[in-house]
């Protein structure tokens, strides 16, 4: 046997047992007469002591152990002299009379400790190093907990969990795929899942009227600090349901995994704001509702005063940032370059400040009187003391910015609480997105959402207006989950498919089989899938999704750790059949 416990369990309740521990040596300290060991497991960490007075032969065979060496001892457990309250089993010690060792180890490239002196691509070159550290181990832990959780939420739902696979037809999501080439159908392709979507569907159409997955899914995007080219869904489908059918069960999985995994309750509903209503007060499709401070309009209030750069612009929206009024110049300038980074992209910024004795400053004083600033304060409800912040442009970048602006104003305020969370869902998508480079329309979610019912009527004639039965969940800003109701009428669908500029042969080619069994009695169906990660990472309080994935890729997609993507041999290639040409980009 190689343990009687684990390092994360002996108090005072063990002190006189004999026991023996196995597990890695966090670090050492040898004080002259004593040295003491702290022991790591995945449980904890137990204290080992050797005396040289009563013991000296293993008290130097203690001396010996380096950094990470794995070992077993076995020892007595007694009660400390010095106690440490911040440990489960810092009231008590192991004195060792014997040390086996397992296997040593080398001198890890960094310290395996909260704080870790490794930097970011270190760390991810030795993984499973880095994975030993309390507080990546714990993201993984609270990763598993969550997906007993959801199973546990969906099975009491009557979900079922059905693999589908992963060597498939393109899907479209609107990411590239990453495909893999047939040794056995040379020069043919498979695609790697960008969702389950086509399966979900085509289970609802054999009657297994609730499904759910937790499911790898691959994109082939340009990677931020929330999307990595593998992640995890929590992919959901439902037959017979309405829009309010698929919210209400998972809003009831979100309640159910605040309420047991963080002891959590949100007692009122949460509330649904159309796709509209977002983008028009917060620039944003997932807004962040922890803060107000709403974008408000004032192109019509603010144009013919002979200021031309309000006068040509075709929008002009505002921020109020509470309390900001004392912003020096040499601030309000750092924020200005702060809007004009090409990330951003705003050409200025236009400030009134609302002085606390009630006086304005503004950017636009020589065009605006004293009562027209005040004018324009009482739009945002200001009050003295706060600062109000304008950008004019084109509608949809100038919101874009302003989106911006409205959440860096609100981490800078402190507004932003990890320890907050406040959801909602986006509701009454648009339907399509019409792209002016390629000058034709993209589905803004996917091809087989749902239009609305009393929008069909402007499929041939408008399809710009018409809005999808289609919805986000979103907290705090992320986007957590997104889903639709789906169309299961095989006219509709074609319809749809033409206005996405499809040739019938062209959708017939891609996704004939689903059309094919929508033929056979296809169910009204629609569900929902959640990004396993972001809820993970939520719940984590993190920035990036990167440390809820046990080995995740780098900025570049790569995984540093097993160097890939790689090379393969030219016999692989050969049996593939694929010669490999790289052209100079
Ligand atoms: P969608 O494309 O909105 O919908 O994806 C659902 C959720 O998956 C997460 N997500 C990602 N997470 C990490 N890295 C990525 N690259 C990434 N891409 C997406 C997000 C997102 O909300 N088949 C539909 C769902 C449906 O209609 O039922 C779909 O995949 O949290």
């Amino acid at each position: 046997m190689y343990r009687t416990h684990t390092c994360g369990e002996l108090n005072m309740n063990f002190v006189g047992q004999t026991v023996t521990l196995a597990g890695w040596v966090q670090r050492s300290r040898d004080l002259g007469g004593m040295t003491f060991i702290d022991l790591r497991d995945r449980y904890g960490i137990t204290q080992l002591a050797f005396n040289m007075e009563t013991n000296a032969a293993i008290c130097d065979e203690a001396r010996k152990l380096g950094r990470e060496f794995v070992i077993q001892v076995t020892g007595k457990v007694a009660e400390r002299y010095s106690k440490n309250a911040n440990l489960p089993t810092g009231d008590i010690e192991i004195i060792v009379d014997k040390i086996t060792i397992l296997n040593a180890a080398v001198t890890p490239p960094f310290t395996i400790e909260d704080e870790s002196d490794g930097g970011d691509e270190l760390r991810m070159k030795y993984r499973y190093l880095d994975l030993r550290r309390k507080v990546v181990r714990q993201n993984l832990e609270l990763r598993h907990r969550l997906a007993q959780e959801i199973r546990k939420y969906l099975d009491g739902q009557s979900f079922m969990e059905v693999e589908t696979p992963v060597l498939i037809k393109s899907t479209p999501e609107g990411a590239r795929d990453f495909v893999v080439p047939s040794r056995m159908n040379p020069g043919q392709f498979y695609a790697l899942p960008q969702s389950p979507q086509t399966f979900k569907q085509l289970l609802m159409v054999s009657g297994f009227d609730r499904y759910f997955q937790i499911v790898k899914c691959f994109r082939d995007e340009d990677l931020r600090a929330d999307r990595q080219p593998e992640f995890t869904q929590i992919d959901c489908e439902m037959s017979f349901v309405e829009q309010d059918d698929v919210l209400n069960i998972f809003e009831g999985m979100i309640k159910h995994l605040f309420k047991t995994v963080k002891g959590i309750e949100f007692d009122k509903p949460f509330l649904r704001m159309p796709f509209e209503e977002a983008m028009d007060s917060y620039g944003n499709d997932k807004p962040d509702l922890r803060f107000d401070m709403k974008i408000h309009e004032l192109t019509d209030s603010v144009k013919g005063k002979g200021f031309s750069i309000f006068d040509q612009a075709a929008y002009i929206g505002g921020i109020c940032a509470e309390g900001y009024s004392e912003y020096t110049r040499k601030q309000l300038d750092e924020l200005t370059e702060w809007v004009k980074r090409p990330q951003i992209g705003a050409k200025g910024l236009i400030y009134i400040k609302y002085n606390t004795d009630g006086s304005f400053k503004s950017s636009i004083d020589k065009f605006f009187s004293v009562d027209e600033l005040k004018a324009i304060a009482d739009q945002f409800n200001a009050k003295a003391g706060d600062l109000i912040l304008i950008l004019p442009g084109d509608k949809k970048k100038t919101l874009g910015q302003l989106s911006e602006l409205r959440l860096e104003m609100g981490s800078r305020l402190g507004l932003r609480d990890k320890n907050k969370f406040v959801p909602l869902w986006v509701v009454d998508f648009p339907l399509f997105e019409y792209d002016e480079e390629s000058e034709r329309y993209y589905a803004m979610h996917h091809p087989f959402t749902s239009p609305k019912p009393e929008d069909i009527q402007y499929f041939e004639v408008d399809p710009g207006r018409m809005r999808a039965n289609a919805y986000d969940c979103v907290m705090n800003g992320v986007e957590l989950g997104g889903g639709s109701i789906r169309i299961h009428d095989q006219k509709l669908q074609q319809l749809m498919f033409k206005t996405l500029g499809f040739t019938p042969e062209q959708a017939e080619y891609q996704f004939g089989f689903l059309m094919n069994a929508f033929t056979y009695g296809a169910p009204p169906h629609g569900g929902i899938a959640f990004g396993f990660d972001r809820l993970t990472s939520m719940f984590a309080g993190l920035d990036s999704i990167r440390d809820t994935i046990a080995f995740p890729k780098n900025n570049a997609g790569r995984d540093v750790m097993a160097e890939c993507p790689s090379l393969i041999s030219d016999e692989q290639l050969e049996e593939l059949n694929i010669k490999v040409d790289i052209k100079e980009k």
